[in-house]
């Protein structure tokens, strides 16, 4: 696949995959692909861990799947998340950001308007939404043919200082690239937070997966070949808009629009025959 075209198709990937294991030659393209990625003095501060073992990907699920509930329960997500929801186009045509919640059950319609209070995790809760949202990460994970968990060597990984940020610089690097080469062999690709969010579940993870002390977990994947038919969660969400470039781009000197030629540049990513880059 060509590279612009990998860029536009790319995107998350939350609904079930096809089965089908991931092929070895795909998995070795993937890492071999991802770790061409510059890293600071070419220190490659990063490793990866390919599960495949239903076992341990059915464990991965149960915490994943705990995680969501606990953080719905506590209203923790919703807190720390609420300013990138939105609840209908216009909100996304004017912000240009965040993930817009369409799917919505009938019965959850009123928690939208709860979402900004501050007992919304009491709502979640009694109503049933955070068992269901709980029960929805858990079977998403379940469902991988292969996850994807990446470390950091801490030697490297040091918040706060330089070599921290540019060990998550690379990170960026490796990800994007995985996210990529993904598109191109028409696989998806979803980042699984909710764990590593919840302390005592990333303790229970990097117990789960043997990651010595020498490393520090910074991502889990789940990956798998597209399936075309498979249905949208119960309580689903897109994010395909973006900003423009005259949102985010300054010239020369910030506060300074770039010039008029640029800004109005035919586009070689969307154009009549790719479309925009707010559709779906
Ligand atoms: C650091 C980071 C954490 C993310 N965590 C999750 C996650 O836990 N679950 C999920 O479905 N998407 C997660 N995402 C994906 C974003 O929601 C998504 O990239 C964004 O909404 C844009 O959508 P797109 O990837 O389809 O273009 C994460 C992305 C990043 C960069």
């Amino acid at each position: 696949m060509d590279l612009l075209e990998a860029i536009r198709r790319r995107k998350t990937t939350n609904t079930p995959f096809s089965p089908e294991p991931v092929s070895n030659e795909h998995k070795r393209l993937l890492i071999e692909a991802a770790t061409r990625a510059p890293s600071h003095f070419n220190s490659q501060p990063w490793r990866f861990l390919i599960i495949e073992d239903k076992e341990y990907i059915n464990a991965m699920a149960g915490i994943a799947g705990d995680s969501m509930q606990q953080l719905m329960d506590e209203g923790a997500f919703v807190a720390r998340y609420r300013r990138y929801f939105r609840f209908s186009a216009k909100e996304v045509t004017s912000s240009k950001s965040g993930i817009f919640i369409d799917n919505v059950p009938l019965i959850f319609k009123p928690l939208v308007k709860l979402v900004f209070s501050e007992n919304v995790g009491n709502l979640l809760s009694k109503l049933g939404a955070s068992r269901l949202l709980g029960r929805d990460q858990r079977k998403i994970v379940e469902n991988a043919p292969m996850l994807l968990a990446i470390v950091l060597d801490k030697q490297e990984y040091k918040p706060g200082e330089l070599s921290g940020l540019y060990a998550s610089i690379t990170l960026g690097a490796v990800i994007q690239t995985f996210w990529l080469v993904t598109t191109s062999l028409n696989m998806g690709m979803q980042f699984i937070s909710t764990p590593l969010e919840v302390k005592e579940n990333r303790a229970r993870v990097e117990n789960l997966l043997g990651i010595p002390d020498q490393y520090d977990l910074v991502a889990i994947f789940r990956m798998g070949y597209k399936n075309a038919e498979a249905p949208r969660n119960t309580i689903d969400w897109v994010s395909n808009q973006r900003k423009p470039m005259t949102d985010l781009v300054h010239y020369n000197q910030w506060g300074t629009a770039v010039p008029p030629a640029l800004a109005t540049a035919r586009s070689l990513l969307w154009d009549d025959e790719h479309g925009t880059n707010t559709g779906n």
